[in-house]
């Protein structure tokens, strides 16, 4: 029997998202230093074993059914189907984030591990322009990449855009005819403050409003359900399929948030911001019990603030950037 994981707003916890590694094959600008970053070392990352370990309890003590592979740039994790694979044997709806770039080779050994949905982080579809973003020339492998998610079967393929005034603001119509053409679901991201450059300002941030605006002066909008999800999303009157918006900045989703995160290296976060981490890799080469490590967790969410604060006064902006934290 299975008990809520809920924090003190009554909030219940039921996504885990999993970083599996620090590292990336890309550099992007609003993401990691032009230097890049002192990569972890391999002993510190949570093997297989210990990363389905935790994956387990928390379905088993609380009803967990959602896990997110994030990294760093998860299929640079050697042998990722292999942990695909263990954690598709549990009863969740098993996703992953990447940049797209490794589909390629990998997405039909991901589909056979047992993977069957992708979200794909793109945010030019500009070769030269993706270059400055990432700091590599690799456009066209992530087009390929998505064209090989799709042959492969993997529904639904999303594609993550984060919009930043002045840099790629210019594309909004570009993502969301590219999404009607290929049949994705193209989700434009408001730029949060945890880019590794420090770059973020209030007024980089391209609003939900604008967006929508934006797509449906180009292609007419049919009237949107809104659902609990990050993304609000809307059809297409043509009937020519959808795009999301997540409205991170200014229409935050922390009021019915249910995530909670796992970092490479074994740290625990009950929010994208939080200031604080708890080390399970310590309590698992230790050799706590489930039960142990259980309790450990709930006390974690119980803690849970009420949301990220951001533009608020008291917001506090994480010390580590989004590659390390876990997208
Ligand atoms: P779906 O389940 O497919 O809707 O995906 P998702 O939105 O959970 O995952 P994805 O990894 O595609 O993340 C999309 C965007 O959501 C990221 O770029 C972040 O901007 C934002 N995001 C993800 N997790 C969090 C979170 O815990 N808090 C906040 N504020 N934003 C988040
Ligand atoms: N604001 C919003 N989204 C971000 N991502 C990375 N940094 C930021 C940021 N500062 C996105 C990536 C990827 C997802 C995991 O998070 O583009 O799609
Ligand atoms: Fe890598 Fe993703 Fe960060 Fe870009 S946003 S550097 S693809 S981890």
């Amino acid at each position: 029997m299975s008990v809520p994981l809920i924090d003190g707003f009554g909030r219940v916890h039921r996504d885990l998202r999993i970083s599996v590694t620090d590292r990336c094959n890309f550099r992007c600008t609003y993401c990691m230093p032009a230097d890049g970053l002192d990569w972890l070392p391999r002993e510190d990352l949570l093997t297989f074993e210990e990363i389905e370990r935790i994956a387990r309890l928390m379905v088993d003590h609380f009803g967990i059914d959602s896990i997110r592979l994030t990294g760093g740039e998860p299929t640079v994790r050697a042998n990722l189907p292999v942990l695909v694979q263990k954690l598709a044997a549990l009863d969740v709806d098993l996703a992953l984030t990447t940049n797209g770039a490794t589909l390629g080779l990998l997405a039909d050994k991901l589909v056979a591990a047992g993977l069957r949905r992708i979200n794909i982080s793109l945010d030019s579809l500009r070769p030269e322009r993706f270059e400055e973003l990432t700091r590599r020339a690799d456009l066209d492998r992530v087009l390929d990449g998505i064209d090989a998610a799709l042959a492969a079967g993997l529904n639904p393929v999303k594609v993550n855009a984060v919009m930043m005034r002045g840099i790629n603001d210019d594309e909004i119509v570009d993502f969301a005819r590219f999404g009607r053409d290929k049949g994705v679901e193209v989700r434009f991201i408001e730029f949060m403050p945890l880019d590794a450059d420090l770059s973020w300002s209030n007024d980089k941030v391209v609003t939900l409003d604008e967006i929508v605006t934006t797509v449906g002066e180009e292609f007419p909008l049919a009237p949107v359900e809104r659902s609990n999800s990050p993304a609000a999303v809307w059809h297409y009157a043509d009937g020519k399929g959808s795009f999301g918006v997540i409205a991170s900045v200014t229409d935050a989703f922390c009021g019915s948030c249910d995530r909670v995160r796992l970092t490479a290296e074994g740290m625990f976060r009950n929010c994208l911001f939080a200031v604080d981490e708890h080390d399970l890799r310590e309590l698992l080469r230790s050799g706590a019990s489930d039960d142990e490590i259980a309790d450990v967790i709930s006390d974690v969410v119980k803690d849970k603030w009420a949301g990220h604060a951001i533009n608020q006064v008291h917001f506090i902006r994480p010390g580590r950037s989004m590659s390390q934290i876990g997208g």
